[in-house]
């Protein structure tokens, strides 16, 4: 496997960066992960422009321009043989001297990437569907931003993950805000897709606008607006979106079944239309 670390490819287990580095020390950093199907890199334009939203919401200029990205981007993926599965990307505030909270001076930005392989269309979970259980949400109010500082849903996952679950909903004046790793969907008993509204109560899911505007082509009715769990436990179908899992059934909600605990029809519709537009 090879890494890509600031201007250079290097084996992963060589790629390394300071502990001054600023996105260790203060998760002053931002991320994105495309997805990799058939080779391609699926939806990255829109990535990239969350990429240049995030940085620019934390004052950070992205060392290399979006266009250079896409082309390191690739040749990881072509160096990797990558099929099927995703690129991480990663710009921090580099590394300083020492540890002053606010910005360095004159320090350049870490950029590094690296592969994984996922069999995403494949994945078994994309039959079976997926438990998900709820918690409290403990994230700060800036979620619209894709930052590295991830404790609150490494935390809501890991719970996640004990209670056997595969996504933890994340919870907010009574309302889901959205997954641990995902964006949030159900569909009502009368056919209204739901998902929340974007602002910076949630990331603005590149995968969820997609879905969001492939359904609305198909004359699918679509409601921006935060749901309830119970509302949720009341609906036809559920699912999770995000480029690690496409689209992704909901089948039961802290172990009370959604609708017959399978992955509804629409679901699987809105899955196959995906990987199409994907494709
Ligand atoms: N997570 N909401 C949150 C909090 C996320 O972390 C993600 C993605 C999404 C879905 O966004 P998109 O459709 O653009 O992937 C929603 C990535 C996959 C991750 O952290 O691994």
């Amino acid at each position: 496997q090879i890494a890509y670390v600031n201007g250079s490819f290097v084996p992963l287990s060589e790629a390394k960066v300071s502990i001054l580095d600023r996105g260790f020390l203060f998760a002053d950093g931002i991320y994105e992960v495309a997805a990799v199907l058939d080779g391609k890199l699926i939806d990255n334009a829109s990535h990239l422009a969350r990429l240049e939203r995030s940085v620019g919401e934390i004052s950070l200029a992205l060392p290399e321009t979006t266009e250079r990205i896409q082309e390191i981007q690739k040749e990881l993926i072509a160096r990797n043989k990558i099929v099927n599965g995703m690129v991480y990307l990663e710009v921090t505030r580099g590394a300083d001297t020492g540890r002053d909270f606010a910005f360095p001076k004159a320090v350049k930005p870490t950029l590094i990437m690296f592969t994984s392989v996922k069999d995403i269309v494949n994945a078994a979970s994309a039959k079976t569907g997926i438990g998900v259980i709820t918690v409290p949400d403990l994230r700060w109010e800036r979620r619209d931003i894709k930052s590295v500082a991830l404790l609150a849903q490494v935390l809501a996952k890991q719970a996640a993950a004990e209670a056997g679950a595969g996504e933890a909903w994340m919870i907010e004046d009574g309302k889901v805000t959205e997954g641990g790793s995902s964006s949030a969907f159900i569909l009502t008993q009368d056919d209204v897709l739901v998902t929340r509204q974007n602002s910076s109560a949630i990331l603005p899911g590149c995968t969820r606008k997609a879905v969001v505007a492939l359904a609305e082509e198909r004359q699918l009715r679509v409601e921006e607006r935060p749901f309830t769990v119970e509302e949720a436990l009341a609906a036809k179908e559920a699912f999770i979106t995000s480029a690690t899992v496409f689209v992704q059934a909901v089948v039961s909600i802290d172990g009370k079944q959604v609708a017959n605990g399978k992955p509804g029809p629409m679901t699987n519709r809105l899955r196959e239309i995906y990987v199409d537009f994907a494709r």
